[in-house]
């Protein structure tokens, strides 16, 4: 969740840094700091809030050390404070500690060192990690040593950091189920949590794998691997990663840029995959296993957030069209359930940034289980990409606003190409889907052009506090995409629910200050939601539907009305939600939020 950037080198790595987390804000953002060390010595810059706020300062006050590593936090253990952000220090100030992740056990350490004699300035588990290196320096004979030491003692999951006054030519890294990448340049190396950090400065990358202990120099990288002990020679690998494709353009902020990428996304998803003239689909990622898929009877998908409500579309896709019975799980609650798996089953991750630590302790809990592990994953070459057998790329391009968008999109289409790719030609939908797939950006794009209509709909309802969403089928999920879309920006009170579940709860709370938006696109149940549009507007609860162009019998009983080009039921799900996300995104503008940073909220959640 928080963002790591570090560099060694010839030139001043102030700016390096400073570039670096402000790439890597959308991770987290609610504290920044720096650390600089020469041979003169070690300075370190630390502010709350956000990476602009410490620039002057750096700028002007930082020396041009060639090592420093830099942070952007999101807070777990300890209130938003300047002594509890990053870096964190030994008492002397002689060692500077950046962390990713959670230190479980950093109760029981910090005891062990404060009856050590050892005091604390921080409430963070992060602290323990530089006072515990230097417990270790007085009686072990290198820095290495201690790190390693210290890595030793620490239970729980991270990627960390370290450098210090004593040697200031070397940065110290560390992961274990956190995302930790080197970038190799020419006579320096950079260090971030995430690519986009370092790309602008090279696209040569070492990704480092579990329990991994780097040693970097200006001109050298050695890894060593604490589980297997072993020294591994780094495998040097190209950034397939299109940096322009990150930057904000004429766009007032990210979120409303990816939104309209809608159609793009759509687009790189379907491309080369489903061809029209020759009516197939063609999945290049899953070509390696489809022995295996022939012999798969069930379907396990693990996912979060958003990526969790597409894999629920996924579900109905999947089962209508292969045939093969799904099941969708919070990677959360499948860590922690038993439950029977067999061989032919297969366990499908899905995440935007590949890097959600519960569904990467997904795919590890089934590790020694035997069965397939799929991935549909956005950002190319992440841990989740790397972990899985087999798998397709959504190919959406980055995502940094906080609340998934575009992303939404390119998985729900990836899982329908995915679910004809099992179908192989069998259903008589093959045909038809294929071609809508096709033409689904244009139908995209048309909503995107009527954004004003949604814009002046959504300042309408921006004043209301609580939100129903509802729909059937897909349009169930979708419903609950959309309410995450309004509590994620708007901080408002949204709920997501079965149109059919209406009458058994959740009509009690409907009155003329809880508005309805109803998913009410054509579809062979269409009926019964109107029935249950009836019921909420019987009890004076104002409706927003969303309907299919051409329905003009709705607007008799509906309060507003937002239409979508006709389509297919099983790609319906992917443009009602971009109405919803721009619903969403212009109640949370109305009311002054920060729609790519919304509080409380990371990008990359990658702790548990
Ligand atoms: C965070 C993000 C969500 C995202 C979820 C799962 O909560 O804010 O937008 O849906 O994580 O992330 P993933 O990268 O695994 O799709």
């Amino acid at each position: 969740m928080c963002g790591i950037v570090g560099y060694i080198g010839p030139k001043p790595s102030k700016n390096i840094i400073l570039r670096g987390l402000e790439a890597l804000e959308y991770r987290g953002y609610d504290s920044a700091g720096i650390a600089l060390v020469d041979s003169k010595g070690g300075q370190v810059f630390k502010q709350v809030g956000r990476v602009n706020g410490l620039t002057q300062e750096v700028e002007e006050e930082a020396s041009n050390a060639g090592l420093a590593i830099g942070h952007t936090r999101w807070a777990t253990h300890g209130g938003v404070t300047v002594a509890n952000a990053h870096p964190q220090m030994n008492s002397d100030h002689s060692i500077f500690v950046v962390h990713n992740g959670i230190i479980e056990n950093f109760d029981e350490l910090r005891q062990r060192l404060e009856e050590a004699g050892y005091t604390f300035e921080s409430e963070t588990d992060t602290e323990v990690v530089p006072q515990l290196i230097d417990y270790y320096l007085k009686q072990l004979p290198s820095f290495v040593a201690a790190f390693e030491a210290t890595l030793r003692d620490v239970r729980g999951a991270y990627s960390i950091v370290a450098i210090s006054t004593a040697e200031p030519e070397t940065l110290y890294a560390a992961r274990l189920s956190s995302p930790l990448v080197i970038g190799v340049g020419e006579h320096e190396n950079f260090l971030a949590s995430d690519p986009s950090a370092i790309m602008d400065h090279t696209k040569k990358v070492i990704y480092l794998e579990d329990y991994d202990v780097a040693v970097i120099t200006k001109d050298k990288v050695d890894i060593h691997n604490l589980k297997e002990d072993t020294h591994t020679s780094p495998k040097i690998e190209l950034l397939d990663y299109e940096n322009e494709k990150a930057l904000l353009g004429d766009y007032p902020n990210f979120m409303l840029k990816e939104i309209f990428e809608a159609p793009a996304a759509i687009r790189s998803a379907t491309l080369g995959r489903a061809v029209v003239e020759q009516n197939m689909v063609k999945l290049g990622g899953l070509e390696g296993v489809l022995g295996q898929l022939k012999y798969i009877d069930r379907i396990v998908i693990v996912a979060m957030g958003t990526s969790y409500y597409a894999g629920l579309v996924g579900e109905y896709l999947i089962e209508e069209l292969a045939d093969i019975p799904v099941e969708v799980q919070l990677a959360s609650e499948f860590n922690y359930r038993k439950e029977p798996f067999s061989r032919s089953t297969a366990l499908l991750a899905i995440s935007q940034s590949g890097e959600t630590a519960d569904t990467i302790a997904a795919l590890k809990k089934v590790e020694d289980y035997g069965v397939l592990r799929l991935g549909i994953v956005n950002a190319v070459g992440s841990t989740i990409a790397r972990m899985t057998d087999a798998g397709v790329y959504c190919h959406a391009g980055p995502e940094k606003a906080v609340a998934s968008t575009k992303a939404f999109l390119a998985q729900v289409t990836v899982l329908l190409l995915i679910a004809l790719h099992l179908n192989d030609g069998r259903s008589k939908r093959f045909r038809p889907l294929i071609e809508e797939l096709n033409e689904l950006p244009a139908k995209a794009q048309a909503i995107l052009d009527h954004t004003d209509e949604i814009k002046a709909i959504a300042e309408k309802y921006a004043d209301y506090r609580d939100f129903l969403f509802i729909g059937r089928h897909t349009g169930f999920p979708a419903a609950l995409e959309g309410a995450l879309k309004v509590k994620e920006i708007s901080y408002l009170h949204a709920e997501g629910y079965a149109a059919g579940e209406m009458k058994h709860g959740p009509l009690a709370m409907i009155d003329e200050n809880f508005p309805t938006f109803a998913i009410a696109t054509d579809s062979p149940l269409l009926e019964k939601t109107y029935s249950n549009i009836q019921e909420i507007k019987a009890r004076k609860g104002p409706v927003l539907a969303l309907a299919t162009r051409g329905n003009k019998a709705i607007t008799k009983f509906c309060s507003d009305v937002i239409y979508i080009p006709e389509t297919e039921p099983e790609t319906q799900s992917i443009l009602q939600v971009i109405v919803m996300q721009l619903f969403a995104y212009y109640i949370a503008i109305k009311r002054d939020n920060d729609v790519d940073r919304p509080r409380n909220l990371a990008k990359s959640v990658t702790v548990e």
